[in-house]
């Protein structure tokens, strides 16, 4: 007999529907699967047998092909287990239901129990646009499902569970998602800007940085809170949107880095990976390409802590998705894209003892070691950067200070006001440096928008001549001051530039210009 089950494969970040095709016929016992499976499900064979058998099924002894569709698509992971055993299952006369619009994802355990599988809420999402109506998946990652609309979502724990649901026995009770929408509106990070003594100027960089989607880089002297600040950063950050916040957790379940007790991703992520990080590890790849720390970071942070430790190599590949906030992966057997749109920190040491430039502790280290130390960035990587400040160590008094600063959450609604005003300016406009690009923010202006949207006055063309003159800018500093003038305007809700916006501006780059 013939049984045909429908799963879900990921194919990045998306679900592709996949036929579970299952032939019992008579013939010597045998059990093939073909279609492109990788070895995870080529051993599935193994527990889906034991599967079967525990779960006080008949586990048939014939001839059994089970084929996966489409053929050209590589398949991959343990999740095709629970449609194969109901493949089986069914073409052997033990259930007769209508299968048709009903999706199965899940990894088995020798027991019979279904167990936790990477990559549901894609693969759901993509069945509910296709029409599917119900989705049986593991009981675990039933409250991930059900953040899906328009799609009946089935817990399943067992394989005697789900048979006797399907022979219409026991019917399983369709989960219904508890998810609070509130919690979106009340994001809780870790550390908070309140949390942070003194450090004023640092913390005002960070607003206009977070209001412009600009790119900052600390330097200062170990233990003046580099670190700290920087964690402190997503929780100034708008608040996350619902759409958002599902791309952010379609990233983490196809990483299967979701926590258990987290169906939805509902604050910005931070992340900071070590500098011995691989190439593969930083933008994603791998035999079957994962998201890399890149994408793990979309729409949140990406801190750099100790930036000329990280290899030339690794930062030339921040480039490109740094300008296009997408990552391309190319495979043999095509190319996936990862989204990368995230805020990129990073943090030294003005020298290799640190204390270069500190008023208390003198430096050790050779001015040959210094430069040697400032060369292993690499020019273009931090010419991207928009705001360079220093975070000089914190004098004790601030330090015992027992007043606590502005809460995260002012901030955040001055945040998100600017947002606001640069959301309306650029209205989902194409433009930016390859002029394809959707522009979101002040720090995605191409060269274009800079001139129509950043007029100077008189004054502010003269202050910036002199800027120029003595500082010795280039063209490409010029324009990175003009954005980072533009997004400290908004800030003040101002229409124009002013020479006090522009002097601030100034002040972010650093005093060797490139
Ligand atoms: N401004 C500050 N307010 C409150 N605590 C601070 C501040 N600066 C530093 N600290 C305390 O010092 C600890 C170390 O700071 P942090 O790790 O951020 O330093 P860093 O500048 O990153 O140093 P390094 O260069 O060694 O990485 C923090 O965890 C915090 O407890
Ligand atoms: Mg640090």
């Amino acid at each position: 007999m013939l049984a045909k089950v429908t799963s879900f494969a990921l194919v990045g970040l998306d679900g592709a529907a996949i036929d579970v095709e299952v032939d019992i016929s008579r013939g010597l016992s045998s059990f093939v699967v073909v279609g492109l499976p990788d070895a995870a499900v080529q051993e599935s064979r193994e527990r889906v047998r034991a599967a079967i058998k525990n779960s006080g099924c008949r586990f048939p002894g014939q001839r059994i092909t089970v084929n996966l569709a489409p053929a050209d698509l590589r398949k991959e992971g343990p999740a095709y287990d629970l449609p194969i055993a109901v493949g089986i299952v069914a073409a052997s006369g033990q259930i007769w239901p209508d299968l048709l619009s009903s999706v199965f994802v899940g990894e088995l355990s020798l027991d019979g129990g279904v167990r936790h599988t990477n990559g549901v809420l894609p693969m759901i999402s993509a069945a509910a646009q296709q029409g599917y109506e119900k989705a049986y998946v593991p009981r675990e990652d039933a409250p991930e499902a059900a953040l899906v609309p328009g799609i009946e979502i089935f817990p399943v724990s067992t394989v005697a569970e789900l048979v006797s649901h399907l022979q219409g026995l026991k019917p399983i009770a369709p989960y219904t998602s508890e998810f609070d929408s509130n919690l979106l509106d009340q994001p809780r990070y870790g550390t908070d800007f309140r949390d942070v003594k003194g450090q004023e100027h640092v913390k005002r960089s960070l607003e206009v940085a977070a209001a412009g989607g600009h790119c900052v880089l600390m330097s200062g002297p170990p233990g003046a809170g580099k670190t700290l600040l920087a964690r402190a950063l997503p929780s100034i950050l708008p608040k996350l949107t619902i759409d958002e916040a599902l791309e952010i957790t379609k990233i983490y379940s196809v990483s299967g880095m979701l926590p258990a007790d987290t169906p939805l991703i509902t604050e910005r992520p931070f992340r900071a990976p070590h500098h011995t990080i691989s190439h593969a590890g930083l933008v994603g790849g791998g035999h079957w390409p994962r998201p890399g720390e890149i994408s793990l970071a979309h729409r949140g942070v990406l801190f750099l802590d100790e930036l000329p430790e990280f290899g030339q190599h690794v930062l030339e590949v921040l480039r490109q998705p740094l300008e296009d906030k997408v990552v391309t992966i190319s495979r043999a057997t095509g190319t996936l894209t990862f989204p990368a749109n995230f805020m990129l920190v990073a943090a030294m040491n003005p020298c290799p003892c640190g204390y270069y430039g500190d008023p208390v502790k003198e430096c050790t280290c050779s001015p040959m070691m210094i430069t040697r130390y400032r060369k292993r960035i690499s020019g273009p990587l931090l010419d991207r950067i928009d705001i360079h400040v220093e975070v000089p160590r914190v004098e004790y008094d601030k330090l015992t200070d027992e007043r606590l600063g502005e809460p995260s959450a002012n901030v955040r609604t001055r945040v998100e006001k600017a947002r606001e005003v640069q959301r309306q300016r650029f209205a989902g406009a194409a433009g930016g440096a390859s002029g394809k690009m959707t522009l979101l923010s002040n720090a995605d202006m191409g060269p274009a928008e800079v001139r129509e949207r950043c007029r100077l006055d008189d004054a502010g063309k003269s202050l910036l001549r002199a800027a120029m003159s003595q500082l010795g800018m280039s063209a490409r500093a010029f324009h990175r001051i003009l954005k980072l003038a533009r997004t400290i305007a908004d800030l003040e809700g101002a229409a124009e530039i002013k020479t006090h916006h522009l002097a601030e501006a100034i002040q972010y780059r650093p005093r060797r210009q490139t």
